[in-house]
C-alpha cells in the first residue's frame, strides 16, 4: 500500500474518500495502527492524560511530545505522522513556534504538526508552512481552552459562535493548512464547514459529515479509566484483556505454577554430568 501523504490526503477530498486517523503515543500500537492501514498517526497531546495521568493535556512539554514522537516514528511505514503541539509551545511568539514546530521535524522524524485555533494563529500557520511544514488546525473544542471553556463542553451552540467557527474553518485553509480536526460541535456545523472547505475536515464528536475521523486509541480500545465521552465508541476491551491476564499471572506465581520447567533453561549433558561426579 502507498505511502500516505499530505497530498495524497488532499486528493482523498476530491474523491470523497474517507480518512482514517487515530492517536498513538509509543512503538508497539504505533506498528499495529500502521499495519492495519490507517492514514494518520497523531501522537495527540492527549498523551498528558492517557499516557502520564495528568487531569488535562496542558503539562506535557515539547521535550515529552519528542520523546513519544520518536518511538512512534520507528514503527510508522505508511501512514502520515502529525506532531501535537503542546500547550505553551507556540503560545509565547510566532518564532518559538516555528522553531518548536522544526524541532518536530528535525529531531523527532514528524511529517506535519497539529496546533489549536482559529484566526489567531494564521500568521504562525503561513510560517511554518513557509517553512515546508504542513499544518493541521484543530478548531471547535479545544482541549488547550480548558481553563477559558469552563471544562470540555460542545462548542459551535449559538448563532455567533457557529459564525466564527465556520469563519475560523476558512481562515485556517486560506493559511495553509492541509486538514483542519474538528472537535466537539454539533453534526450540523461539522457538515457545513465540510462543504464549505476545500480541505479535509476530520472529526472528534463532530458526526459523521467530516472528510475523516479520529479517535484517541486508549478511549476507542477502552484502556481509560472514567466513563467515555458520547462520541466514543468502544471497540475492543483492551483493559479488561489486561486485568484478567494479570490476575492469572499472579496466581500462577503465587501458586508456583509458573514458570513450568518446559519454561526453564537447563544444564548441558556436560554439565549435568560433572555436577554429579
Ligand atoms: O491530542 C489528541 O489526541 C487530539 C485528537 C483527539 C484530535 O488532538
Ligand atoms: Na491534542
Amino acid at each position: 500500500p502507498a505511502k500516505v501523504t499530505v497530498p495524497s490526503l488532499l486528493e482523498k477530498k476530491l474523491l470523497r474518500r474517507p480518512i482514517s486517523a487515530i492517536t498513538a503515543y509509543d512503538y508497539a500500537s504505533a506498528r499495529l495502527v500502521d499495519e492495519a492501514g490507517l492514514d494518520i498517526v497523531l501522537v495527540g497531546d492527549s498523551l498528558a492524560m492517557v499516557m502520564q495521568g495528568h487531569e488535562n493535556t496542558l503539562a506535557v512539554t515539547m521535550d515529552e511530545m519528542l520523546l513519544y514522537t520518536r518511538g512512534v516514528r520507528r514503527a510508522v511505514k505508511r501512514a502520515l505522522l502529525v506532531a501535537d503541539m503542546p500547550f505553551g509551545s507556540y503560545h509565547t511568539d510566532d518564532r518559538d513556534g516555528l522553531a518548536n514546530a522544526i524541532r518536530f521535524i528535525k529531531e523527532a522524524g514528524a511529517e506535519a504538526i497539529k496546533l489549536e485555533g482559529g484566526r489567531e494563529r494564521t500568521e504562525l500557520i503561513r510560517r511554518i508552512t513557509a517553512a515546508e511544514i504542513p499544518v493541521m488546525g484543530h478548531i471547535g473544542l479545544t482541549p488547550q481552552s480548558v481553563h477559558r471553556m469552563g471544562g470540555y463542553k460542545v462548542q459551535g451552540k449559538t448563532m455567533e459562535a457557529i459564525d466564527e467557527l465556520r469563519t475560523d474553518a476558512l481562515a485556517l485553509q486560506e493559511a495553509g493548512c492541509f486538514a483542519i480536526v474538528l472537535e466537539g460541535v454539533p453534526r450540523e456545523l461539522a457538515r457545513i464547514i465540510t462543504e464549505e472547505l476545500h480541505i479535509s475536515t476530520i472529526g472528534i464528536g463532530a458526526g459523521p459529515d467530516c472528510d475523516g475521523q479520529i479517535l484517541v486509541l486508549h478511549d476507542m480500545m477502552t484502556m481509560t479509566f472514567s466513563p467515555p465521552a458520547k462520541f466514543v465508541r468502544r471497540y475492543a476491551d483492551v483493559a479488561g484483556v489486561m486485568r484478567k491476564a494479570l490476575e492469572e499471572y499472579r496466581h500462577d506465581v503465587e501458586a508456583r505454577t509458573f514458570p513450568a520447567d518446559a519454561e526453564s533453561y537447563h544444564f548441558s549433558r556436560e554439565v549435568r554430568e560433572l555436577m554429579t561426579e
